[in-house]
Formats: C-alpha cells, structure tokens, sequence
C-alpha cells in the first residue's frame, strides 16, 4: 500500500501540502493558475477559539486579500467555493456572503450558485429564528468552466415516470442518469455525534466538499483550502483522485488533519456516505452505516478505477443527451 506525500510546503509533486501559518505566506508560494478549485469555509470573525473578534472592516479587508491571491492562483477555467454564515453583532444579524459578494465581483468572478447548506441542528435562539442554514458561493473565474453534472447527479424521485403523450410517449421524462441536485443542500452538519467530528470547533462535512470537488475539478486536479482546519478538503479532494492544499495557523488542527490523513492511508478513516439520506426516525431501516474509506495518491487511484469492472463500459458508454428543461 502507498503512502501519501505530504509535505509542509508548495511540491507540485505531492498529494497533499499542509502548511503551518498564515494563508497569505502560503499563497505566496503557489504559482499562478495553478488550482482547479478553492473551497474553504473562512474564519467568520464570531469569536471561535481560533479567532480574534475584528472590527467588520478589518475582516472584510483580510478576506479581499486572501480572495485576491486565491483568485490569482486559480485557473481559468476554475471555480471558488466560498462557505460562510451570519456574523452577529449585538443580536443583529449581518450575512457574510452579502458583505462579501462585492470582493468576488470585483475581482472578475461571476456567481453561478448561491447553494444553501441546510441542516437540523444548532444554537437555539430565544429572541429570533434558530438558524439552520448557511451559504455557499460558487464563482467561477471564466465563462469557459468546468462542471460535471452527471458526476453529481441525484436519485430521481419517480425513475420509472414516463411521457404519457407526445412524439415522447413511453420513454422515460427524467435523465436516466439522476437528477440536478439542485441549489439547496441538505446535508447534516458536523456536530457532537457526526462520524467525521474531531476536536475542531468548525468542521464542515466532507460530502459537501465531494459534491465540489467531483461537480468542478478532473481526476489529478488541485484542490485548494486556504483555511484547511482538521483537514476535510483534503480528504474530499483524495477520495476522489484530486490533490489538495492549503494552511492552518493553529498547529493542534494541523495534527488533526495529519490524523485524518494517516487513518485515511490504513483504510480506518470513517466517513458518512454521500449517498446517505438524511436521518429520518420514522424510516431507520433507509439509513445507511458510516463507512471506511482509504486514502491514495493519484496515481493509485487511477489504476484502481481501471480495475473497477464496470470502468470499460462506463468510459464507452456516451452520456445521455439532457433533458429539454435542463439548462
Ligand atoms: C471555519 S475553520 C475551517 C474548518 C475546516 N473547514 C474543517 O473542516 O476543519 C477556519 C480555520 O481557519 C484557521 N485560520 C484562521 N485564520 C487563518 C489564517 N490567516 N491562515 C490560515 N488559517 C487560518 C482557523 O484556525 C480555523 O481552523
């Protein structure tokens, strides 16, 4: 079994780069147009133990420097995928993804989803509605971008419906495929009794970042997280054949994603599945079990996609031509 090569700084060789300190240092050190992807869940400025409170125009200043240098690192045909909530201030409200929307504009980006990240649980509020949702920025840097759809695709609810009338009748009115997944996202987060939680404060859940990862990036892509914490970009980005990089100042998340890496390698990295619906008490027997995953560099990856029994057919096979309503 192969180990991953994870070095401490920019290697275009690597699987991984985990650098210790300030996000800016580590751009620094990354060519131009060199990631397919950046997704990060930022720093959102509401004093987590991470984190010193800073005056709103403070923050949106450090935010528009590292968007610059993300943006610059970018290819032209990449995406950013930018996580944010609310930042609270005195019981008001201020959404982080309004306030810095304007950063991406101007830099050139165009938005082409606001997806909402919905989950059950939270902080119950007592002079307002509990939260439950926050946003992901999806931008891409060009009109000429990457998007798989079908890597991404969902059940649809009825398969077997077909046309009932028209030059159509009988054939099936859905993509055989799944369906669009939409720009709503229900998926849990990573709370207490998550598969995936750590000892970090502010983990996202790795199924969000694979949606990204396989929707937006090729196999042997980089995959940047400016804000890397326990590592879950990473992880989305080596399940799926990609490579990731990014920097964590606090050295304790570094050993975390180090952890996550190595349990990863052995094949012990437990992970709740994408394809798992959300817990419904009224249908247990629907859910399915955590699973474990193994970690591999890119190379091993692609020589075990080959081994797949179905990998021939499914090369071959050409994708079906979308759906009229599809756009
Ligand atoms: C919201 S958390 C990201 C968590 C990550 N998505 C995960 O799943 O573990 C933001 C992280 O950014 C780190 N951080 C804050 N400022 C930073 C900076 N200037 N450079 C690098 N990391 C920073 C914090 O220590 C924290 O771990």
């Amino acid at each position: 079994m192969g180990r991953l090569r994870i070095t401490t700084h920019f290697d275009p060789q690597a699987d991984v780069v985990l650098y210790q300190g300030d996000c800016l240092d580590f751009l620094r050190e990354v060519p131009d147009e060199t990631v397919a992807l950046v997704v990060t869940s930022p720093p959102y400025n509401i004093g987590k133990p991470y984190e010193r409170r800073l005056a709103l125009d403070e923050y949106v200043a450090q935010q528009r420097a590292v968007i610059t240098e993300s943006v610059r690192v970018l290819r032209p045909n990449g995406s950013i995928g930018w996580q944010v909530g609310n930042y609270v201030h005195q019981g008001e409200v201020i959404p982080l993804d309004v306030l810095l929307y304007p950063i991406f504009k101007s830099l050139g980006l165009k938005l082409r989803n606001r997806i909402v990240w919905t989950f059950g649980h939270g902080l119950h509020a007592r002079k307002r509605l509990s939260g439950r949702y926050e946003v992901l920025l999806w931008f891409t840097k060009g009109d000429d971008y990457i998007f798989n759809l079908d890597a991404i695709r969902v059940p649809q609810k009825y398969p077997n419906k077909r046309y009932f009338k028209g030059p159509k009748k009988g054939q099936l009115s859905g993509h055989p495929l799944g369906k669009n997944p939409g720009d709503v996202w229900e998926i849990p987060n990573v709370k207490a009794n998550h598969v995936e939680k750590t000892a970090h404060p502010a983990q996202f859940p790795v199924e969000l970042v694979e949606r990204l990862v396989l929707a937006l990036t090729q196999p042997g892509d980089w995959v940047l997280d400016p804000f890397i914490g326990s590592g879950t970009t990473a992880i989305a980005a080596l399940l799926h054949g990609r490579r990731a990089m990014g920097a964590e100042m606090v050295p304790e998340y570094l050993d975390i994603a180090r952890e996550r890496l190595r349990l990863g390698e052995q094949g012990r990295l437990r992970v709740r599945p994408m394809e798992r619906p959300v817990y419904d008490p009224r249908a247990p027997q629907k859910s399915l079990p955590p699973k474990r995953v193994r970690l591999v560099s890119v190379a091993e990856w692609r020589a075990e996609q080959t081994q797949l029994p179905l990998f021939a057919a499914a090369t071959e096979q050409k994708a079906p031509s979308p759906s009229p309503q599809e756009t």
